[in-house]
């Protein structure tokens, strides 16, 4: 049974087979043409925090390759009614594929545990491997191959930033993480990330124009995080200098895009300006969530077989 728990679950050559896969169905999708290749696949989408793209995305996935889905919000009882053990293998008795969006990582692993579904993870506190995988998707349909290309993340190192990295490294592009002192890429992450992959290429900075200036794609996220709501003040004050803005933007290379998972804060980690500029690809960036997920379904279930 595979999972997508993290990027460290697929290959490099697997990416490319979720993107051949992805490009594929989106060409057909975007001809009018809706391939049900899993009829009678059902998903269950077990969600502990909000969201907009990843559950309609994978959602709207399911249902144009010809299957179901169900969503299980607070009323399912997931972690209060029965051991998450009970609850994941009478789930996976019915379901051929279970994401999950937790609040900890530790809840996605032990749902992996015990579940004879594949299992993919729409966001933890640590990662968030989906949406690494349609940005990288996104870009290479923007810049074309990855090999070389250069990604600056300016903001907080957190689960989308620790995605990119894995992705980058996998894809052979250089990733620059520029976010004030205390906000860095952790420490264990970029150590087993150097033993995974000894040549990826991530520098750190505290310099944004120093970030940006040879970068093919500026990114950023909010400062604070799902469940950091606590420390939005403080957060606030720390990356004030790191705003994504026109200033900034002109320090980058003509032609660099913007990137963001979304939602935005606007007027904090990015200006109106920058998003709705034309440098920004965050609309087919969101939009490419559905197709690449497309292709990661059609791969997990493909490896059911
Ligand atoms: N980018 C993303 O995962 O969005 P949602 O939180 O709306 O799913
Ligand atoms: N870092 C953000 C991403 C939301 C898609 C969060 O975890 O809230």
């Amino acid at each position: 049974m595979r999972h997508l728990i993290t990027l460290e679950d697929v290959s490099a050559a697997e990416i490319e087979t979720i993107y051949a896969i992805t490009e594929d169905l989106k060409t057909k999708f975007q001809a009018g043409v809706r391939e049900p290749i899993l009829p009678g696949r059902m998903m269950a989408l077990l969600f502990e925090k909000q969201s907009l793209r990843t559950r309609v995305s994978f959602e709207a996935c399911m249902t144009h390759l010809g299957g179901g889905s169900i969503l299980l919000g607070d009323d399912a009882g997931f972690g209060k009614r029965e051991s998450i053990a009970d609850f994941t293998r009478v789930l996976s008795e019915m379901v051929d594929v279970i994401v999950v969006r937790s609040k900890k990582h530790s809840t996605v692993e032990e749902v992996a545990k015990y579940s004879k579904a594949a299992v993919v993870n729409g966001l933890t506190d640590q990662s968030h491997p989906c949406q690494a995988l349609a940005d990288l998707y996104t870009l290479r349909e923007h810049v074309g191959s990855l090999k070389g290309r250069k990604l600056a993340w300016v903001g907080d190192g957190n689960n989308v930033a620790v995605s990119l990295a894995r992705g980058c490294a996998k894809l052979g592009m250089s990733l620059s993480v520029c976010a004030p002192a205390g906000y860095e890429l952790p420490e264990d992450f970029l150590t087993k990330l150097k033993q995974s992959s000894p040549d990826a290429d991530v520098t750190n900075t505290t310099d944004p124009k120093e970030a940006v200036a040879d970068a093919d794609a500026i990114y950023t996220d909010v400062w604070a995080s799902m469940g950091q709501e606590s420390e939005q003040a403080q957060r606030k004050k720390d990356f004030a200098d790191y705003q994504v803005n026109a200033e900034l933007m002109a320090a980058a290379p003509k032609g660099a895009v913007f990137m963001h998972c979304l939602p935005a804060k606007r007027g904090e980690e990015v200006t109106d300006e920058v998003i709705d500029s034309p440098a920004s690809i965050v609309v087919p960036q969101a939009g490419n969530r559905m197709h690449v997920q497309k292709g990661i379904l059609v791969w997990l279930m493909g490896s059911q077989a």
